[in-house]
């Protein structure tokens, strides 16, 4: 017997419903905010959508769901995290207080190389093990999808070790997983040493590392930190190029702290997003706009660093892009996993309307993740991942700023958080 469920007394439901472009939504029924409305769950699909009273009458059978007067959304899709990693690095916030740049505290050997020599010195069990309660929490914010990156081992085995835990916790947690493959985060010091040496680390994830993840099936995507002072445009195409090459879809760190043309790169190779993107050029947005990888914008890494700049997410939507947010949940420059905090930040930084930002943590982050059809909207045919809170107006969620309002929710039907 499929089993039948019935979502019904919701005080709104927000569907999120429509294809993953640009929404320029300023108003709340732009998100599909619905009264009065159920939804219907058989098994790990959303069958309907429609008037409560209709619903009762053509599900008699259905198990009830009350969701007691709170907001039924799509389950949140969190597509940018680093989330494979060992030791916090809560020294480099005083540091950056005291006025030392990001990069400098990575030339002075700390940032991602700290990291990097603390994952190196862990096995794959102890980093299981930090990373579940850290995931657990995440999905207590009302995240059904995450995405997970790799990129702190910078080895072949140190990569290929991160992600098998990304895959164990795939089997382990009630969450979806997207695995990315990050190995091009940084050079590694090792390689750093001789300005030679870093096409080493080039050829060596060329050559060994994207073939063997790709042939292990360990991860959907290839990204890269396309930076000045990191790996170059000429780098990422070479890098993105074997990544596509051995059927791995792209993503890229673009344009994060100084615009290097990164994002045109991003939508010249159909990168499915670029992300950051807090120093965008004009061509750049244009470039964004006229393609269909999605603008990915992480305004907590700002907040975090200390910076008063943030990615020009209004210029973006104006101009047609489609724009995603996420948390960017890693050591160094985001650590929080509160999504619902980071569209308090889309509203009160970036400037979008409730609409756009509960849009961009649905609908787009999972177009973000390729997985437009699949999750990010209660439509019927969705996968039955969704997230109630404990809020009587969606506009509530990014208003009571850093509170964990998500009762309960759902991932293909079945119990995620709560
Ligand atoms: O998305 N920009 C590069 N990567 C991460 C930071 C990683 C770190 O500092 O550990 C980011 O901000
Ligand atoms: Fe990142």
């Amino acid at each position: 017997m499929p089993s039948q469920s019935l979502f019904i007394n919701a005080s709104q439901i927000v569907t999120c419903a429509g294809p993953p472009r640009a929404r320029r939504g300023t108003e709340l029924r732009d998100a599909g905010v619905l009264t009065n409305t159920a939804v219907v769950t058989v098994d790990d699909r959303i069958t309907a959508v429609g008037p409560e009273d209709q619903l009762q009458r053509d599900y008699p059978a259905a198990e009830l769901i009350n969701c007691d007067r709170g907001v039924l959304t799509p389950g949140l899709v969190d597509s940018h995290t680093h989330g494979i990693f060992g030791k916090p690095r809560f020294e480099e916030q005083e540091l950056r207080a005291a006025g030392l740049g990001y990069m400098e505290i990575a030339r002075q050997g700390g940032g991602i190389h700290s990291s990097v020599r603390d994952l190196r010195s862990r096995d794959e069990d102890e980093l299981f093990a930090l990373a579940l309660p850290r995931l657990k929490r995440l999905a207590s914010y009302g995240t059904t999808t995450v995405e997970l990156k790799s990129g702190y081992g910078l080895t072949l085995d140190d990569e290929l070790k991160s992600l098998r835990v990304i895959q164990r916790l795939q089997n382990a947690l009630p969450l979806r997983i997207v695995p990315t493959f990050l190995g091009a985060h940084e050079i590694p010091l090792e390689f750093r040493a001789k300005t030679s040496s870093r096409a080493d680390y080039i050829a060596l994830l060329v050559n060994e590392m994207i073939p063997r993840v790709a042939k292990e099936k360990l991860a959907t995507f290839a990204d890269i930190f396309c930076e000045p002072g990191v790996y170059t445009l000429a780098e990422t195409r070479t890098i993105l190029g074997a990544a596509r090459a051995h059927g791995l879809a792209l993503k890229l760190h673009a344009d994060e702290l100084q615009p290097s043309g990164a994002a045109e790169l991003a939508a010249e190779l159909g990168a499915t997003s670029a992300d950051h993107l807090a120093a965008i050029s004009e061509p750049g947005i244009k470039a964004l706009a006229a393609s269909q990888t999605v603008a990915t914008l992480l305004p907590g890494t700002m907040l975090f660093l200390g910076k008063a700049k943030q990615a020009p997410a209004r210029d973006l939507i104006a101009a047609g892009a489609a724009v995603a947010l996420a948390t960017d949940f890693n050591p160094g420059t985001s650590p929080t996993v509160n999504f619902p905090l980071i569209l308090t930040l889309a509203v009160s930084q970036l400037h979008l309307s409730v609409s756009e930002a509960v849009i961009a943590a649905t609908t787009n982050g999972a177009a973000a993740l390729g997985l437009a059809s699949e999750t990010g909207q209660l439509s019927p045919g969705f996968s039955a991942d969704l997230a109630l809170f404990d809020i009587g107006d969606i506009r509530e969620l990014p208003y009571w700023y850093g509170d964990q309002r998500c009762r309960r929710s759902w991932l293909r039907g079945e119990a995620c958080h709560g």
